[in-house]
């Protein structure tokens, strides 16, 4: 299970801000990252939601839906990366957070 998280990209928060446009939105859900864009059109809970979390840690905002087990096995499919701020430039990450749970499928 390790290894599958080792093999995430490393993302930055910051850098998932700047995915917030019409080309491309990304959303933080317990520290790993998602690429949204081609769900838009099919996300059951419409794409506005995306939209409007796009760019931010959606966590809680996911979580106060009470997404279905569905829901989260769709989630890997668009799973990109892990959020990583500890990359030395003093960005304020704090590694210690990142969730290292996995999806149990
Ligand atoms: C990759 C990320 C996401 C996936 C795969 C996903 C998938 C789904 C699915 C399959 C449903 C249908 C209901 C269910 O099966 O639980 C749903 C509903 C919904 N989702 Fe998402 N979702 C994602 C992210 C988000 C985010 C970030 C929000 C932000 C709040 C959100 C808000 C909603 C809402 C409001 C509904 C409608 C709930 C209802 O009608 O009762 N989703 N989503």
């Amino acid at each position: 299970m390790a290894a599958a998280v080792d093999a995430l990209k490393k993302i930055r928060t910051g850098e998932v801000k700047r995915h917030k446009t019409n080309e491309s939105y990304w959303v933080i859900i317990n520290g790993k990252v998602y690429d949204v864009t081609l769900f838009l059109e099919e996300h059951p809970g419409g794409e506005e939601i995306l939209i409007e979390n796009a760019g931010t840690d959606a966590t809680v905002n996911f979580e106060d839906v009470g997404h279905s087990t569905d829901a989260q096995e769709m989630m890997l499919t668009y799973l990109i990366g892990i959020i990583d701020d500890n990359d030395g430039n003093g960005g304020g990450g704090d590694a210690s957070s990142v969730t290292t749970d996995l999806i149990t499928l």
